[in-house]
């Protein structure tokens, strides 16, 4: 293998480069010119040979050597149980039933046909006998390997997988559709599939395609026992197979994980439209066949899109708590991923207009990378009579004039006294830092419109006796919220700093301060040179910091608290450890059984371990609990350690 295509298979199999970009195209270069001047050494797998065919009028139909399937599909608990007792039914035997689960991936199947280990032919499926004939796009995309790795291959090898389009490219290309003013792709299994029948196919190489290889056609002499070894089998010749793949021994497992996985989609950077459930044993599978080429040893577990078409009613603003205007979409509500969706973020008025969106258009809604809904952009041609969107010159809330600092994307509104700033703080402290039980938004907001409270010192004056005066509130009731109140007085200093809303402090930063100053007098006293010293605090954040304690009513604020007896200096809890992980980061996902998310933050800050917030190169270990979030697939690709419960519980046991 070329030292190029090692790199490439590094990079877009493995997700493990071991070159910068900058590298590989000094390598890819290197390569080019070589065999300009000896074409005799161009090999057909050679990275330079993937893009350059002359572009083709129609594809040509080929016959698959083996057809290709299609799943029939299931889509509750009691549907995959009668399956699951069928099959029992028809092996009529002791032996067990393994599973293997697979996302199903939102995409187009195709078929490659590798002849002594090289790819002669990649077509789609069809009608699963005769597709088309498009190798020469599939040779561009990198992670289809051009020469299957290892010198075992059998004389002719079908490999088959999902060509698909990840979330993140999709809205890249998109976004490039958009700025030539053209008709977006409505999904990105669209996508993926108008890419893959490109007549030219430097415009398939152009586009962000990848493949999870899940499966073998024809497999002559191949003395595998198991789907699982075929996914083995394909890993090792050079595949790239989906991580997620697990084997399950009973059909209850199987269900479980089936449910893990409707939530746990949203946190992929591609689309999964369900699981693809499948015996384990190639023997079993033999025997149960097929029905109408439907397997009956696999079932497709099918969950609803994570796209769908909808009627932007109208674009509201909402002032933030810094005063930031922030746009959201009101939607007519429409189900999206099996969920129903009435209202969608906007970044700001460029997002906004980059992605030509106007209120009363038709507009696409997705539930991707995170459970927020996002809007695409529009299904099609504007409605008549609608207006690109303008922000408001007025701030909605305190009519004073909105500004839009220099370089910054959002709009603000300048009064600090803007009724919104106030109140957002408010709710941000009730559920975030102080985490107060029982007072939520709904409270704050009654609180706030009846003049109660006004910020928050106001909150810590708050009586029983007001309370008492709101409906819904008892002699119990009340007691209570002020009990939890008060008790929120002894939140530890680093989230008093968090909730004091301090632009850019966010609760990594908000620890580190508290930590490296120990007390807000110390911390307001600093200079910016000597908060740039803090561990990952930049010049900028410094100086926003300085600015914010420098600032009269901000002290004035520090003081009023302090007087009312919240936190202003750090707890042994807040104070650096020594000990055996000092210098190491750690990054917590999930949920864990025998430790809330806050107890095994101060176990292992306790063994002189950081707690991070997102997982980079550098963090020693992903501790990942039941659901974890998108930071276990982050860790997966970056290749750091992820621990389950019981390796942390060793970590910590020393
Ligand atoms: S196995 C006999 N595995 O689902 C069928 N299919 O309706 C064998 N798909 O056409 C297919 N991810 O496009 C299989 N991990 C996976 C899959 C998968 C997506 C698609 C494929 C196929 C369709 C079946």
């Amino acid at each position: 293998m070329s030292c190029a295509s090692r790199h490439l298979y590094r990079y877009h199999v493995l997700d493990e480069p071991e070159v910068s970009d900058a590298e590989y195209d000094r390598l890819f270069d290197e390569l080019k010119a070589l065999e300009e001047e000896h074409p005799d050494l161009i090999t057909p797998d050679s990275p330079t040979q993937r893009v350059g065919a002359p572009p083709s009028d129609r594809f040509r139909k080929v016959e698959h050597l083996t057809p290709m399937g299609s799943l029939e599909k299931v889509t509750d608990d009691e549907s995959l149980f009668k399956w699951a007792d069928d099959l029992r039914k028809r092996l009529d035997s002791d032996e067990p039933v393994a599973y293997v689960l697979e996302p199903k991936i939102d995409g187009l199947a195709v078929n490659l046909t590798y002849e002594n280990g090289l790819l002669t032919r990649g077509a789609t499926r069809g009608d699963g006998v005769q597709g088309e004939d498009v190798t020469v796009n599939l040779r561009t995309i990198p992670s289809i390997p051009l020469r299957m790795h290892g010198d075992d291959a059998p004389s002719v090898v079908e490999a088959r997988g999902e060509v698909y389009m990840p979330l993140s490219g999709f809205r890249e290309l998109n976004e490039r559709i958009a700025e030539l003013g053209q008709k977006l792709a409505p999904n990105p299994r669209n996508a993926a599939a108008g890419s893959l029948r490109q007549k030219d196919s430097s415009i398939t190489a152009s586009r962000p395609l990848a493949i999870w290889a899940y499966g073998l056609g024809l497999a002559e002499g191949l003395a595998l026992e198991t789907h699982w070894d075929e996914l083995e089998w394909l890993r090792e010749h050079g595949f790239r197979t989906n991580p997620f793949a697990e084997r399950l021994e009973t059909i209850e497992e199987v269900a479980k994980r089936c449910t893990d996985w409707e939530r746990r989609r949203a946190e992929l950077d591609y689309e999964i439209d369900g699981i693809v459930i499948k015996v384990d044993s190639l023997e079993q599978q033999r025997i149960l066949g097929a029905l109408h080429s439907r397997p009956r040893w696999a079932r497709a577990f099918k969950w609803a899109p994570m796209t769908a078409q909808t009627k932007l009613l109208k674009i509201a603003i909402r002032v933030g708590r810094t005063g930031a205007l922030n746009p959201w979409a009101m939607l007519e509500p429409v189900q999206v991923g099996g969920v129903t969706v009435s209202r969608a973020t906007l970044h700001n008025e460029e997002d906004i207009n980059r992605k030509d969106i106007r209120e009363g258009d038709l507009v696409i809604v997705q539930r991707a990378g995170d459970v927020i809904p996002q809007i695409v952009g529009p299904a099609g041609r504007h409605a008549k009579g609608t207006k690109p969107f303008r922000m408001p010159k007025k701030c909605p809330l305190c009519g004073a004039n909105i500004v839009k600092p220099e370089g910054e994307a959002m709009h603000r509104c300048p009064n600090r006294a803007c009724p919104s700033r106030g109140l957002e703080t408010l709710i941000n402290w009730v559920q975030g830092p102080a985490d107060i039980e029982g007072v939520g938004e709904q409270l704050m907001r009654r609180l706030w419109e009846l003049g109660l409270v006004r910020s928050l010192p106001g909150l810590y004056r708050l009586t029983k006796e007001q309370l008492l005066e709101l409906d819904g509130f008892a002699d119990k009731s009340a007691s209570s919220a002020i009990e939890a109140i008060e008790h929120s007085k002894r939140t530890p200093f680093s989230r008093v700093l968090l909730g004091l809303n301090i632009p850019d402090v966010g609760w990594v930063t908000a620890q580190s301060l508290a930590r490296h100053f120990g007390s807000v007098d110390k911390l307001a006293a600093a200079t910016q040179e000597e908060i740039v010293e803090v561990e990952g605090i930049g010049p900028e954040r410094a100086e926003a910091i300085a600015e914010w304690f420098s600032d009269e009513e901000n002290r004035r604020l520090v003081e009023e608290l302090k007087a009312l007896g919240l936190r202003f200096e750090a707890g042994a809890e807040e104070r650096p450890v020594e000990g055996p992980l000092t210098g190491s980061t750690y990054v917590i996902t999930g949920t864990l059984e025998s430790f809330s998310r806050d107890e095994a933050r101060q176990a292992l800050e306790a063994k002189g371990a950081k707690v991070g917030d997102s997982v980079s190169k550098k963090t020693a270990g992903v501790v990942a609990g039941e659901s974890p979030g998108s930071k276990l697939a982050k860790a997966e690709q970056l290749g750091v350690p992820v621990l389950d419960e019981a390796a942390l519980k060793d970590l910590l046991a020393g």
